[in-house]
């Protein structure tokens, strides 16, 4: 096709691409083109501020590497992960709700015993983890794979500190044959995403702030229940209403109870979605 206008250019895209066999790929790009045209005669995009967008997109690719992944942090401000894990994570009632995933977790974390230390050596005030994994009958789910993670108390994760040579505050465990679980760490506080990127020019730009209210990550596995990615966060902290990745459900604020002795003590139990394939 010659001549393609601003409007008649759609339909020759979509054209091109009409013998497309993956019939899944073919409804994502066509509506993608759809869209994308759409936004762009909506706002009238000029040359210029379509060179910015690709340079923009361009540094945020050249601030990744195998520690750093801009673009999940650009999809998780602009609210695209986690309007994808709302769509895909819907469970009965009294399931526990899923959240974001981020950008700091680590495969192979340390392997730490019931009542063992996940914090090893991660700055903060001590903090005592308890709870169970049940299924949504209220079933033991015994010997449930947690996984946990957190940022210390200066608001960075492990993998932030290139000092480290070692993982910190982060760890898997194995729930008891009850689904009972329980480890030491250090207690969460707020942090700012990383805003030294493109991620960072965006939030400037836009007139927003970079905190996450205080959390402390979960992901638990155990055949024959849905996988579950969460956070728990700490009832109190001030950036509850505004967090900035979206990622805060009222079901997931706890109460992290500071006892006399100076520990704070949190539990929580999960109650896990049973799979239906
Ligand atoms: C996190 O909670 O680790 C996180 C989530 C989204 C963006 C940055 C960090
Ligand atoms: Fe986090």
């Amino acid at each position: 096709m010659k001549n393609v206008d601003q409007n008649t250019i759609t339909q020759a895209v979509l054209e091109r691409m009409g013998d497309m066999p993956d019939a899944r790929l073919k409804t994502i790009l066509t509506s993608l083109v759809h869209h994308l045209h759409d936004f762009a005669r909506d706002v009238t995009l000029s040359e210029e501020e379509w060179m910015h967008a690709i340079q923009f997109l361009t540094r945020t690719g050249q601030k990744c590497d195998d520690k750093r992944q801009e673009f999940i942090l650009l999809s998780d401000v602009l609210g695209l992960s986690m309007l994808t894990v709302a769509m895909n994570n819907q469970k009965p009632p009294g399931c526990t709700e899923a959240t974001v995933f981020g950008p700091f977790f680590v495969e192979d974390a340390p392997i730490v015993p019931l009542g063992g230390d996940v914090a090893q050596g991660a700055p903060g005030q001590p903090c005592t983890v308890s709870g169970r994994v049940v299924g949504s009958h209220g079933q033991a789910v015994a010997h449930a794979q947690l996984e946990v993670w957190q940022a210390d108390e200066e608001g960075f994760y492990d993998v932030q500190r290139p000092e480290l040579h070692a993982l910190q505050a982060r760890a898997r465990l194995q729930a008891d044959s009850e689904g009972r679980f329980h480890f030491n760490t250090i207690v969460a506080e707020a942090y700012p995403i990383p805003t030294d990127g493109p991620v960072g020019e965006l939030l400037r730009a836009t007139g927003r702030h970079p905190w996450r209210p205080a959390h402390l990550h979960f992901m638990i596995k155990a055949p024959g229940f849905e996988t579950l990615i969460t956070h728990v966060f700490r009832n109190g902290d001030k950036y509850l209403e505004s967090d900035a990745v979206f990622g805060v459900r009222e079901s997931l604020i706890a109460d992290w109870v500071k006892q006399p002795d100076g520990n704070t003590q949190l539990h929580f139990d999960f109650v896990l979605n049973e799979s239906h394939d």
